[in-house]
């Protein structure tokens, strides 16, 4: 039997599935953590990764068999590309099906930050909350806001819509010309500086690359309106999170939604003081039917890379070799 590294357990369909057709060995427990389990089987010819792990250019020269890296998760920055390109080693993400899940989010978010839900909550279970007063915990209205989303992708995309029917304006910055939802959406793609300077909420939904590392830093802090609300449901990377703090702290910007940090699990203390920071344990995609559907994606790869079929969901790295 094949044997498929697993590096965290997850849905059970998907272990069960995996433990029929395969030799399945879950790193973790006594295995040890995902290096030494590599180390340890490095006849495995898949490894199931996640966002969590590393898994970088020595782990992947070690393997001796390895044929795919099926990511739970559509990121897939904590892959060493080059080094699985390097040794033809496929490369398969989760994208479409947590689409809805982290735009909802991203939404849940922006309400959050914009009308202060979690400083409110905490207000009621504090024994705080004296009666209705006609000028407690004033928000943002989202009606007429304009939302600034950077990175038009399926993400940004579903975002963008849902702010809609909530009666915000939409802009959007991306890399390419996004032609199609300019003409069917009505949504103007702008300059990056033109967006952080108009708009009235900003939603971060670029994948992380080296060249965009802290693309939010204290530069466009301080260019953004002083009552603007900050959400970053992408990749902690994305952003300074020292310069966030102090932005948050001088009243700079109003207030920031963040479900990724720089360095996860950490996060900067500062952060976790500030009431103008909602603070959200990575949850983008964590909804039952999409994790299942994540993990049975995972599984489904793996199963057409280990029977020499080409795995639908290749990252966009490896759709572009196939195309030479
Ligand atoms: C992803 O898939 O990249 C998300 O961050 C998971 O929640």
């Amino acid at each position: 039997m094949k044997k498929v590294i697993l590096a965290h357990r997850y849905h059970e369909e998907a272990v069960a599935a995996l433990s029929r057709e395969f030799d399945l060995v879950i790193a973790g427990g006594k295995d040890g953590g995902l290096r030494a389990c590599l180390r340890r089987h490095a006849d495995a010819e898949a490894l199931i990764s996640f966002l969590s792990d590393p898994v970088d250019r020595s782990m992947i020269q070690g393997m001796r068999k390895l044929r795919i890296i099926a990511n739970f998760a559509v990121g897939y920055n904590n892959i060493d590309i080059a080094a699985a390109l390097q040794k033809s080693i496929l490369v398969t993400h989760t994208p479409d099906v947590l689409t809805r899940a982290t735009a909802d989010l991203a939404m849940a978010l922006i309400l959050a930050a914009s009308r202060r839900l979690v400083e409110g909550d905490a207000m009621v279970r504090a024994g705080e909350f004296h009666g209705w007063q006609a000028g407690l915990l004033l928000g943002k209205e989202l009606n007429g806001a304009l939302l600034g989303i950077v990175g038009m992708g399926r993400i940004g995309l579903a975002v963008a819509l849902r702010a809609r029917a909530f009666g915000m304006k939409v802009v959007f910055y991306s890399r390419s010309a996004k032609p199609r939802i300019e003409k069917q959406f009505g949504f103007a793609r702008v300059t990056f500086l033109e967006l952080i300077r108009s708009a009235d909420v900003v939603s971060l939904h670029l994948p992380y690359s080296p060249g965009v590392h802290h693309l939010f830093n204290r530069d466009v802090f301080a260019v953004m309106k002083k009552d603007a609300v900050f959400v970053n449901t992408a990749r902690g990377a994305l952003m300074d999170e020292a310069a966030l703090a102090d932005a948050l702290e001088k009243s700079e910007i109003f207030a920031a939604g963040l479900d990724v940090y720089e360095n996860e699990p950490a996060v900067n203390p500062r952060l976790k003081k500030l009431k103008n920071a909602v603070l959200l344990p990575h949850l983008g995609s964590a909804t039952e039917a999409t994790r299942r559907q994540m993990a049975m994606m995972t599984v489904q790869a793996v199963r057409q890379a280990l029977s020499g079929r080409k795995p639908r969901h290749l990252i966009p790295e490896w759709k572009e070799r196939l195309k030479k």
